[in-house]
């Protein structure tokens, strides 16, 4: 095969790795389908000395990623390091500047700078690519941008962290904690020793940002992300929404109207049966409902080394065969300029949690309240006990409401704490209407 292409590989743990065993072992049936011999000739990392699982004592050694980013030898840098700034960034802007391809695995960078980077390739007439940045192995971009091309998407969602997924299957299917769980999760490595950025739901915000650039061809704006993560999740919600019929997830949503774009990421109620609701564990799920596919599911393994590896390994055959597209879909200056729907928008029922003071007219006036604020109710559960040892006796007050609107929703529960019917803040769940 007469033709090469050169890679420059910065960031060699997970996900890099993963790239180098995919190189290693299907070298032969990639250069294939690229039309091309791909081969690594230069990387970076933090550690020269860490074994790496892999011969690189022909490969160009870089302490600086910025550095691989400017090498003449290379025709494409992949950036596998992470991080919305720093040296991630500052390569990634070099490699673009210097006209050489880009492929990264970062959401956090393209949901902060993905318009300016884009625009920044596009100057330059080469690809950004980052199959890898949203849902690991699952091919969601290259969905959005090449397959349903024809389509006008007006709503997606998803299953779009892997470490929450697993905490909320783990906690319904044996009965533990958030806490209990999350431990465990930590000490197997599914969470970090920080889990904020997971658990908060801001790693599933980044890759929803990206996603709903790609689907309704708007620039990226994360700010907009309305974001709550699952940290205040109960294990009584989750058996009380299975009593109801119902797995508690956390999604992202994006929804396009013509008020304009809402983007949440927040747990939420999933009638068992429907999409995204059997997708358990570490797996990633994504619908996207398109005018003349109508809804599509991809499910798959949305993180680690290899799936992940295998999604950077499509972008550099892409690269190869020469089949360079607009990184978001459409020339970023044809990407519209991000419209907000109305806040708080979310129109569906909601899981209502309250802590009761236990005194008679206590529940009818909670039920007057939601009367005034046109709230019906479709069912309720009492579950758990009296709690006697508390100043005020107290029992939890399950309800479950027909559809409203959010604004609604927010003004009956801050009612129902003024008024001083409850002894703790009511919390509410959405229930999402797939
Ligand atoms: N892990 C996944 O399953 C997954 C899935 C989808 C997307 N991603 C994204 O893929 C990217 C990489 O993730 P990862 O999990 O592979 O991370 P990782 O295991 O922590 O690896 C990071 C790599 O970057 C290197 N590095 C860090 N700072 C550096 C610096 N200043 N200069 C040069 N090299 C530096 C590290 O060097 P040393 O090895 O020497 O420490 C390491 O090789 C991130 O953007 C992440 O969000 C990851």
């Amino acid at each position: 095969m007469a033709r090469t292409l050169r890679l420059g590989i910065a960031g060699l743990g997970t996900v890099g790795g993963g790239v180098l065993d995919i190189l290693a072992r299907h070298g032969d049936l990639v250069a294939a389908r690229a039309g091309a011999r791909i081969e690594t000739v230069a990387v970076s990392a933090r550690d020269r000395s860490k074994k790496r699982g892999h011969d690189l004592s022909q490969v160009k050694w870089y302490d600086d990623p910025v550095k691989l980013a400017a090498d003449a030898g290379i025709d494409v840098f992949v950036e596998l390091i992470g991080g919305e700034g720093g040296p991630a960034k500052t390569a990634v802007e070099t490699a673009l500047m210097a006209g050489k391809h880009v492929i990264t695995a970062n959401k956090a960078l393209l949901a902060h700078h993905g318009f300016a980077l884009a625009k920044l390739a596009e100057d330059k007439g080469v690809a950004l690519n980052f199959e890898a940045a949203v849902a690991g192995g699952i091919p969601i971009i290259k969905t959005l941008r090449e397959g349903l091309a024809g389509n006008r998407v007006g709503k997606l969602f998803g299953i779009m962290n892997g470490t929450c997924n697993y905490i909320l299957t783990k906690m319904a299917n044996e009965a533990r904690s958030f806490g209990d769980v999350l431990k465990e999760a930590q000490a197997l490595g599914y969470a970090e020793a920080d889990p904020t950025f997971d658990v908060g739901g801001f790693d599933t915000a980044h890759k929803l940002a990206v996603l709903t650039s790609l689907a309704f061809g708007v620039q990226v704006n994360l700010p907009a992300i309305d974001i709550e993560g699952i940290e205040q999740i109960t294990l009584d919600d989750i058996r009380n929404a299975s009593d109801m019929g119902y797995k508690i997830k956390l999604l992202g949503v994006a929804v396009a109207s013509e008020e304009g774009i809402e983007q949440r990421v927040h747990p939420t109620l999933v009638p068992k049966g429907a999409p995204v609701s059997d997708t358990d564990g570490v797996f990633n799920a994504v619908v996207v409902k398109g005018d003349f596919v109508g809804d599509l599911m991809l499910e798959g393994r949305g993180a680690g080394a290899h799936p992940t590896a295998s999604a950077v390994l499509s972008d550099v055959v892409d690269i190869a065969r020469g089949n360079l597209r607009p990184a978001f879909g459409v020339p970023a200056a044809q990407l519209r300029g991000y419209v907000a729907a109305p806040p708080k928008a979310h129109e569906g029922g909601y899981y209502v949690a309250l802590e009761l003071h236990d005194k008679p007219g206590a529940v009818a006036a909670v039920a007057r309240i939601l009367a005034d604020e046109k709230i019906s109710i479709e069912s309720i559960v009492q579950h758990g006990k009296l709690q006697k040892d508390t100043p005020r006796a107290t029992a939890p007050f399950i309800l479950i409401t027909h559809d409203t609107v959010e604004t609604a929703m927010r003004t009956a529960l801050e009612r129902i704490e003024r008024d001083g019917h409850v002894a703790a803040r009511p919390r509410m769940i959405r229930i999402e209407r797939l």
